[in-house]
């Protein structure tokens, strides 16, 4: 039986921040009410040039690099993203192209906040049937390109972003051990960006409706958040054989820390096994968990062999939790981490060309249909 192992980790975030008091100059609210109660200070937004497809890029690049593996290599990429450049071409196809992943399949997964987890599940499913080996799963979003900037109730929540993590498939046992994929569609009015699909194409209507961009009730959301990550969290561990004691890192989606408070108090679970983040980066939906797990293990706390617990929840409605046993990069000679990293630069380099590219070809076919 083949295992599903994480061996390398990334993230990619805008360099643009705002923070709460940057948000007053655009709608009626105080760093005091956000912070009180969602916990978040500041957020990335991305900027001229970028789009969920660099930020993915970005986060994956810095994936490979750490599990020194060539673009080359890549069975697969799924990228899980309610903010796709396009409807089509998928974004996971842009990633691919940029990457130079020649070998690679590549589909978008749309779950919203859950999108990572779904991802991550699906990734290890085709690496146990024997369908790839290994395969490159990002969460990645440009939430500040459907946020009504006017609307104080859910501009303030979200940000932009992306992590990434690259699954190899291995004889030793561990990994992405478990998950559990759900959805309540009956509730899908909750968190929904009602225009600009079939059902309600774009027209000048709903542009002045502002139907494309996010509409939330909030309190409900929150209900049934807290609602369905003790439950949830408790199915897993049963599926799995541990105890909540037995967790060494709990990576819940970073959408309030209020909700995430509540989770860890109704499974007894101290905060200090509790990875947060989103005081820097708010909510990014699909990129919420990858970018903490980046950031965990960036900071030390993800040891070889620990027990992890993520659980993402969002629009859909849809929830999912993985058990991951924390695992090491592969361990890669001194000469393939420096081809590694020279890859690594030249496709730094070869991407952000393209974005000066696009910008410039914006700007030109921008002057030229104002003519
Ligand atoms: N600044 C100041 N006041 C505000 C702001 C703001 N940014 N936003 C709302 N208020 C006001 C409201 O208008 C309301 O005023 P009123 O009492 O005069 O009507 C008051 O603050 C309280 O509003 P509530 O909505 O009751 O505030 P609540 O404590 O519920 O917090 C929040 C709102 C933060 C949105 C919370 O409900 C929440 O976090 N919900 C969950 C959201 C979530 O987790 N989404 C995740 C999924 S995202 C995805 O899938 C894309």
């Amino acid at each position: 039986m083949k295992y599903a192992h994480i061996v390398g980790w990334g993230k990619g975030v805008p360099q643009r921040v705002m923070t709460n008091n940057d948000l007053r100059a655009l709608v009626d609210t105080s760093d005091e009410w956000i912070r009180e109660r969602t916990g978040i200070g500041s957020r990335h937004v991305a900027g001229e040039g970028e789009s969920t497809c660099t930020l993915a890029t970005d986060a994956a690049m810095r994936a490979l690099e750490v599990a020194g593996i060539s673009p080359s290599q890549i069975d697969l990429i799924i990228v899980a993203t309610a903010t796709p450049d396009y409807a089509f071409p998928s974004t996971a196809s842009l990633v691919q192209d940029a990457l130079g992943a020649d070998r690679a399949g590549a589909y978008d997964l749309s779950a919203a906040c859950s999108g990572f987890v779904y991802a991550l599940s699906m990734g290890t499913d085709v690496i146990r049937a024997g369908s790839a080996n290994t395969v490159l799963v990002i969460g990645a979003e440009t939430l500040s390109r459907v946020v009504n900037w006017k609307d104080r109730n859910t501009c303030v929540l979200f940000g932009d972003g992306a992590g990434a993590v690259v699954l190899s498939g291995s004889d030793q046992p561990g990994g992405v051990l478990s998950s559990i994929l759900r959805s309540d569609g009956s509730g899908g009015d909750l968190l929904i960006i009602p225009g600009g699909g079939s059902a309600q194409p774009t027209t000048a209507d709903t542009l002045e409706r502002n139907d494309h961009t996010i509409r939330m009730n909030g309190r409900e959301v929150y209900k049934f958040a807290t609602r369905v990550m003790d439950r949830t969290v408790r199915e897993l561990l049963h599926k799995v054989g541990w105890t909540v004691e037995q967790i060494d890192l709990f990576v819940p989606h970073q959408a309030n820390i209020r909700i995430i408070e509540s989770a860890a108090k109704s499974l007894g679970l101290p905060m200090e096994k509790v990875f947060t983040n989103l005081e820097h980066y708010g909510n990014t939906s699909a990129a919420s968990i990858p970018i903490a797990i980046a950031e965990a293990a960036e900071q030390g706390r993800l040891r070889p062999n620990d027990k992890v617990v993520m659980i993402g929840f969002g629009a859909g409605l849809t929830w999912a939790a993985a058990a991951v046993t924390w695992g090491q990069p592969k361990l890669v000679s001194r000469s393939q981490r420096t081809a590694q990293r020279l890859r690594y630069n030249v496709t730094s380099v070869r991407s952000r060309l393209l974005r000066s590219l696009r910008r410039i070809e914006g700007k030109v076919f921008g002057g030229r249909s104002e003519d």
